[in-house]
């Protein structure tokens, strides 16, 4: 059975509660039994952090022995050059997922330093965002 993890930064802890009209109104708990209801031929495990280091120190741990990795950063995708290195060290693919259309919001949310490293990127389809991701990882 193929073990991927999702990987959530920064206050997406909040979600549901968070700025719904660009979030949704869904928690990341609840998606997460849609997620593995539909796809329960694939072991998904799931970790948020408000704090870089811990996400860091995640993405070392499970960054050689897991078949992918899902990665919203959230505001840390546009300033931390720590997770970026960190994408860049481990050998797991990571495919850098984001809810919001990040393109078309401020022009801080232009940048990212996941992306040069990342397997691939998807972004603006809302949480459907993390199903196309784990799609790209399984098939
Ligand atoms: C986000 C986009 C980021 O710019 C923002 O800081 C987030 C969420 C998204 O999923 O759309 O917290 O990563």
């Amino acid at each position: 059975m193929k073990k991927l993890i999702v990987i959530n930064g920064p206050n997406l802890n909040l979600l549901g509660k968070r700025e719904p009209e660009i979030y949704g109104d869904k928690t990341f708990e609840d998606y997460l039994g849609t997620l593995q209801s539909k796809h329960n031929d694939v072991k998904i495990d799931y970790y948020q952090s408000n704090i870089e280091g811990e996400i860091i120190d995640k993405l070392q741990e499970v960054g050689f022995n897991y078949d992918g990795i899902i990665l919203n950063a959230a505001a840390y995708t546009h300033t931390s050059v720590g997770i970026g290195d960190a994408v860049k060290a481990i050998e797991v693919p990571v495919v850098e997922v984001h809810i919001s259309n990040t393109f078309s919001r401020e022009e801080f949310r232009h940048q990212s330093y996941i992306s040069p490293n990342a397997k691939g990127v998807i972004l603006g389809f809302g949480l459907r965002s993390y199903d196309l991701a784990i799609q790209s990882l399984i098939e």
